[in-house]
């Protein structure tokens, strides 16, 4: 079973204090935390195949990953390659729970990263101390994201590749769906799409390298319940009663089955950034294969817009 650290007994007092109704639901950052549900980047280890292949992660690669939560990408970062790697995140209970894991691993994985509690606009990095950046999901939640662009710039080695996995929205969820998400996250998702979210994650200080675009797939019912009764098993919530068990598996239901509406409407991007030097100008591409994201005149996926 997985250990859920401290905080777990905080949480039941939380929990014991519910009656039925869905206004006693557990924040979602608790019920999260008590499900131990790993924080995966949309994709998966899939997608953290494709951002090693990608940015070329190998052996004497040092990667630095920002918003690191629970750990998932560093860890499978240097399972599949064997690079080294750091893992930031403002959150210190996550920190603590990475930590965790990274201990239980085998040395061979464990001893090739590490986790810190630190924000990413003000990272305790020397210059030039990483050669990729990797970032999911996190830059939406960053405050401060010039100055942290700033600290990546700082950090990584020249020419070095940040990549940010991000979700965006294909087509605008009507207002039913954006009030039920609200609902079981307890705050607002701005429903964007990939150019709004363009203009937020590619700073123009930094070479747009590469896009990405993939969609979100919606699950069938039964895969579903099968995944919430997987995550709310006995065997992995042992350590509370039945009936608390029951509760927070209707919860953990209720906040997949709005999530897997919303799937239809989303998607995800993997965006490659490059860090330029100063006064470096880089000459447009003129012949480039349909289906690959032109920056500099279409703004738009090549041969993809009729
Ligand atoms: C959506 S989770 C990312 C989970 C996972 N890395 C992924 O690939 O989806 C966002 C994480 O960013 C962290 N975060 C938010 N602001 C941050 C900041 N200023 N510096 C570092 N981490 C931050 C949060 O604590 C949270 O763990």
């Amino acid at each position: 079973m997985p250990s859920r650290g401290n905080g777990v007994t905080a949480l039941l007092d939380n929990l014991s204090l519910r009656d039925d109704t869905r206004e006693a639901d557990l924040p979602y950052v608790d019920l999260l935390s008590l499900v131990g549900e790993t924080n995966r980047c949309p994709g998966g280890k899939r997608t953290v195949l494709s951002i090693a292949r990608r940015l070329g992660i190998g052996r004497d690669t040092k990667v630095l990953e920002i918003g690191s939560n629970t750990g998932f990408t560093s860890t499978e970062l240097v399972k599949i390659t064997g690079c080294t790697a750091v893992g930031v995140d403002v959150n210190p209970a996550a920190v603590a729970q990475s930590e965790m894991m990274r201990k239980s691993l085998v040395d061979s994985i464990g001893d090739r990263m590490r986790f810190h509690v630190a924000d990413a606009a003000s990272l305790p990095f020397e210059d030039d101390s990483f050669d990729v950046i990797v970032c999911g999901g996190a830059n939406t939640f960053i405050q401060e994201r010039e100055a942290a662009f700033q600290e990546y710039a700082r950090v990584l080695r020249p020419y070095g590749f940040v990549s940010v996995t991000n979700l965006y929205y294909r087509r605008r969820p009507d207002q039913a769906l954006q009030d039920d998400l609200r609902d079981v996250l307890g705050f607002s998702v701005p429903a964007l799409g990939v150019e709004e979210w363009l203009e937020i994650l590619a700073p123009a200080a930094w070479e747009m390298y590469d896009l990405k675009l993939s969609e979100l797939a919606v699950r069938a019912d039964h895969v579903l319940d099968a995944y919430v009764a997987e995550l709310c098993s006995p065997e992995r919530l042992g350590h509370i009663d039945e009936e608390q068990r029951r509760q927070v598996s209707a919860q953990w239901h209720r906040v997949m089955s709005v999530f897997n509406r919303n799937n239809a409407h989303l998607g995800f991007m993997e965006l490659t950034l490059r860090n330029q030097e100063p006064g470096d100008e880089e000459q447009p591409e003129l012949f480039l294969m349909p289906g690959v994201y032109d920056p500099y005149f279409e703004k738009a996926f090549v041969g993809m817009n009729d």
